[in-house]
């Protein structure tokens, strides 16, 4: 499923100030956030790491720096392009792979943790079915790994600046995703229910500022 409007996302010449706004912010405070959570609720302190939807790979990159073996996914030629630049830039080491989360060119059981971050909210609105990227993301992870998933929640600080947007017919000249979605809790919890996993926990991350909403749990 390729899918240009990603190129055209990280296209180094066309981004727009509100995509380097939030890759600034992303950089500066909420991948270390989202790192942290990450590793709090799947306990582990090495092992292989799966990120489909990568983007600009910042919170890959810090778990590369940790020691982790990352292997970054993207749909994007030049998402992919930019989280290489990043890891040369850091001098970190990973594997990049081009492809797409609902065909996930990765063989069953192979990560001790699969995440992503602002990636399960973007389907929706598309008339795809997130769960079935969901179902890919716990075939390439081991028995006892650990799927984390972080979406912006409804009702988030982005939220409300998205409806403003909204209100004032701005969204298509400011807002850089055409498909963005706002998630319920409950609506993360079938999700990942839908897609076979079990013990889901689905909670805010308050440490995001109210930004993001996790859903973990254990592949069984
Ligand atoms: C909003 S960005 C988030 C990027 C990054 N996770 C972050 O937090 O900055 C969504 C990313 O998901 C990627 N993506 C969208 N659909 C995808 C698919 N079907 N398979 C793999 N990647 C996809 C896009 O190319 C984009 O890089």
């Amino acid at each position: 499923m390729k899918d240009a409007k990603w190129d055209k996302l990280y296209a180094p010449e066309k981004r727009s100030l509100f995509a380097k706004f939030e890759e600034f912010v992303i950089n500066a405070y909420f991948s270390d956030v989202f790192t942290k959570a990450i590793l709090s609720v799947s306990n582990i302190k090495n092992g292989k790491i799966f990120e489909p939807g990568s983007g600009g790979g910042m919170a890959s990159a810090k778990f590369a720096r940790d020691g982790f073996d990352v292997t970054c996914m993207d749909l994007s030629e030049n998402a992919l392009q930019k989280t290489k630049s990043l890891f040369k830039h850091m001098n970190l080491q990973a594997k990049f792979t081009l492809g797409d989360l609902f065909h996930t060119p990765i063989k069953d059981d192979e990560f001790n943790l699969v995440f992503n971050q602002g990636v399960m909210e973007h389907f929706r609105l598309a008339n795809l079915e997130a769960y079935k990227g969901v179902q890919e993301m716990l075939r390439v992870l081991k028995d006892n790994g650990t799927l984390v998933i972080l979406v912006p929640a409804y009702f988030s600080p982005l939220f409300f600046i998205y409806k403003f947007l909204k209100i004032f017919n701005l969204v298509e000249k400011y807002w850089p995703y055409a498909d963005q979605d706002f998630l319920h809790k409950h609506e993360l919890f079938e999700m990942m229910q839908k897609a076979g996993c079990k013990d889901i926990v689905v909670r805010r991350l308050w440490s995001s500022l109210f930004f993001s909403i996790i859903g973990y749990c254990k592949k069984q």
